[in-house]
């Protein structure tokens, strides 16, 4: 190669290699997480932001239904922002920037640690009302949490497979992530239920990732260390479809009790065709509408309620009809 060509290549070379440096830096923020544009807050009475613990996930876009219907009536500009794989550091990273952007409110998954109580200060000590939804951090300065009982349910679960085993049980159970509080809330809970019935006992525990591919593996290495499992119990919404899907790979045949959580159309389905057992239903729509009511309600002054609830429903082959029909949504 001659001198003349050689800076070609080296200034062609150059200016690709900061070209895409530039771009890196303006969108390689998009590789971890999403943020839904929806024109710009200007116009409107509030603008909140919504906290997920995962963008695309189905059981947040409910939340996010819910939460965008009650906005769209108070005209409320919602800002829905969350990682693209449920990752507590993104999360708290995205909780920062919204703190900083002080927007009018925001609406949280807790996380657990230190840093997310020192965030939440951060914001309620700049006049921004924090709202936590689906999992709770009761040591945060948070004005109210909306959503499930999570001990409760998992002791919901855990009566279930009291009431309907006989002799001796071993229990494989998929979490979604142990880093989640309400995973480990639901976990207690099914053990306190257990912990007095001796037949009953947990062999195994993995982690899905809050996928359904996480929990098919997770089956399929709980069973294969521990083939004598005959029950399993899936924590978080994507684990019951992912567990049946593990199972048929590993033991087809095996009679083994599945209970699940969460009652996506799949789920429903599957207790329809008996490959799950159970499933405790939440109301990922209704902490989203109740959610915004509550945080249209902190502008205004605190609540008297710390925590608000939503319902807890054991759904089985028996009752899935009005919740596959939306009867029950
Ligand atoms: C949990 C959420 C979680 C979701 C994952 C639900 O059961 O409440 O915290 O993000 O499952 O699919």
């Amino acid at each position: 190669m001659n001198k003349y060509s050689r800076l070609i290549v080296y200034t062609l070379g150059g200016t690709l290699f900061i070209s895409s440096f530039i771009g890196m830096i303006v969108y390689g923020y998009k590789t971890f997480y999403i943020e839904e544009e929806v024109g710009s807050s200007d116009n409107y009475r509030y603008h909140f932001a919504l906290v997920a613990e995962e963008i695309d996930n189905e059981y947040w876009r409910l939340i996010e239904k819910g939460a965008r219907k009650i906005a769209a009536e108070h005209d409320i500009y919602l800002e829905y922002v969350g990682p693209l794989k449920a990752d507590n550091d993104q999360l708290l990273k995205l909780l920062d920037r919204m703190v900083s952007v002080k927007v009018d409110g925001i609406i949280t998954q807790g996380v657990e640690g230190q840093r997310f109580v020192d965030l939440v200060l951060k914001g309620v000590e700049r006049g921004i009302p924090i709202v936590t939804v689906d999992t709770d951090v009761k040591s945060s300065v948070r004005k109210v949490y909306v959503g499930t009982d999570n001990f409760y349910a998992g002791q919901l679960a855990g009566e279930t497979v009291i009431a309907n085993t006989t002799g001796e049980q071993y229990v494989g159970i998929v979490t979604g992530r142990f880093d989640a509080i309400n995973q480990q809330e639901r976990l207690e809970g099914f053990k306190d239920a257990i912990q007095e019935t001796e037949r009953i006992q947990i062999v195994g525990i993995r982690e899905s990732n809050i996928t359904q591919v996480g929990a098919a593996q997770a089956t399929y290495s709980l069973l294969k260390e521990y083939p004598a499992i005959n029950v399993l119990v899936g924590l978080s919404a994507l684990d019951g479809i992912g567990m049946v899907e593990g199972l048929r790979e590993i033991a087809p045949n095996k009679d083994v009790y599945l209970t699940a959580f969460d009652i996506l159309p799949e789920t429903l389905n599957l207790i329809q065709r008996e490959k799950i057992d159970a499933t405790i239903a939440q109301y990922p729509e209704k902490m989203g509408q109740v959610a915004i009511e509550a945080m249209i309600n902190l502008q205004q002054s605190d609540l008297l309620e710390s925590e608000i609830f939503t319902q807890t429903i054991v759904v089985e082959k028996e009752n899935s009809d009005a919740f596959l029909q939306g009867e029950r949504r």
